[in-house]
């Protein structure tokens, strides 16, 4: 495995990290990934050198399953080897203070999440979707806060407009407060540019500027659903029903995708095929290709070994400068 910076700061992260959305998940009833599957996974990781985790405290069924099976598994373990990362904000209960980024809720959710992990430090801790009623000023007062009693080492933000973004990085700098190290948007090779509007006004309107934005101002990159929750891994056809139970099932997910993703997916596995890797292993390639690339560090979400074995591949291949082109010129 080899490991960077996470954007400007001293912490070294492996460059693929992994997601445990789906631990403790349960759809119609069954759980997607239990307990034991779970602790299998994070084996796996801990064997290829992956010490970057994600979770949140609203994972799993019940909200905060997901921290609870790390938290379980990391007692055989040294917490310090891992950087831990989790994030606040989508609700927990019905209460009125029980979402959100108030210094209510944050404080609440950071000690039930470190309680959870079973830590009393998390390396980053995300803001998972902007809070539009919340003053940002509040928020960041509260999450500076936290970094100065120790229980976090650096702030990150998921998904949101650039200038949200750029309006708490003002914020943090004008006031003196913690800055957003950390960046969190969904992207990949068929998701990117002028990628619209798909599920919250939150989102970026032009996920391109949003990474330019980050690039300039040192933000650290670490994209969600990097294989298009499965789609880039070219294990769907078009016009086939996803299988009852995969990602691409999920919210009717496969169904969103178009010529466009479709051309990019077609590209990816020409590459594939002409270098003797796998399209999952070309489509994370890609986005960590370059000396300065877009990528810190993709957020994959396998759900057994053998995806975690087929995606920890790509940081071993080199893309040349045709074959990316194609990829990029294929959106
Ligand atoms: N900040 C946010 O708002 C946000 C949103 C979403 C996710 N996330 C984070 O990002 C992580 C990853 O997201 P994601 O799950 O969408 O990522 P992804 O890597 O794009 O998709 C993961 C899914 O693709 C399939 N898959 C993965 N590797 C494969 C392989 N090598 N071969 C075949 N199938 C493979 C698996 O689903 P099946 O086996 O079911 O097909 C797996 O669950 C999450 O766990 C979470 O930590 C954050």
């Amino acid at each position: 495995m080899e490991y960077t910076r996470l954007g400007t700061t001293g912490t070294k992260v492996s460059k693929l990290c992994f997601g445990t959305w789906r631990f403790g998940k349960r759809t119609d009833g069954v759980v997607e990934t239990d307990r034991e599957a779970a602790h299998d996974l994070l084996d796996a990781c801990w064997e290829r050198g992956i010490n970057f985790i994600d979770t949140a405290n609203v994972y799993g069924d019940p909200s905060g399953t997901s921290e609870s099976y790390i938290g379980e598994w990391l007692e055989d373990y040294d917490r310090d080897d891992f950087v831990i990362a989790s994030k606040v904000y989508f609700p927990v209960d019905d209460g009125p203070n029980d979402s959100g980024l108030g210094r209510k809720h944050i404080r609440g959710q950071i000690d039930a999440t470190l309680d959870r992990l079973g830590t009393d430090y998390l390396d980053v801790y995300y803001i998972h979707r902007w809070d539009e009623e919340t003053p940002i000023e509040e928020t960041l007062r509260t999450l500076t806060e936290l970094v100065e009693d120790g229980k976090v080492n650096h702030l990150g933000a998921s998904m949101m407009a650039t200038w949200k973004l750029a309006t708490a990085l003002w914020e943090s700098d004008v006031n003196g407060l913690e800055r957003f190290e950390v960046t969190q948007p969904r992207f990949n090779a068929a998701y990117r540019d002028d990628a619209p509007y798909r599920q919250t006004p939150n989102y970026p309107v032009h996920v391109g500027h949003y990474l330019d934005f980050c690039a300039e101002h040192g933000l650290a990159v670490c994209p969600y659903s990097p294989l298009e929750g499965g789609f880039l891994t070219g294990k769907y056809e078009r016009d086939d029903e996803a299988p009852s139970g995969s990602r691409g099932d999920l919210e009717s997910w496969i169904d969103q995708f178009g010529d466009r993703e479709w051309a990019v997916l077609d590209a990816i596995r020409h590459v594939a095929n002409a270098i003797d890797a796998t399209p999952a292993q070309v489509s994370l390639a890609w986005m960590l290709h370059g000396d300065t690339p877009t990528t810190t560090a993709p957020i994959i979400g396998a759900r057994t070994p053998e995806q975690l074995d087929d995606s920890a591949g790509a940081v071993d291949l080199t893309l040349n400068d045709d074959h990316v082109e194609r990829i990029t010129a294929a959106y």
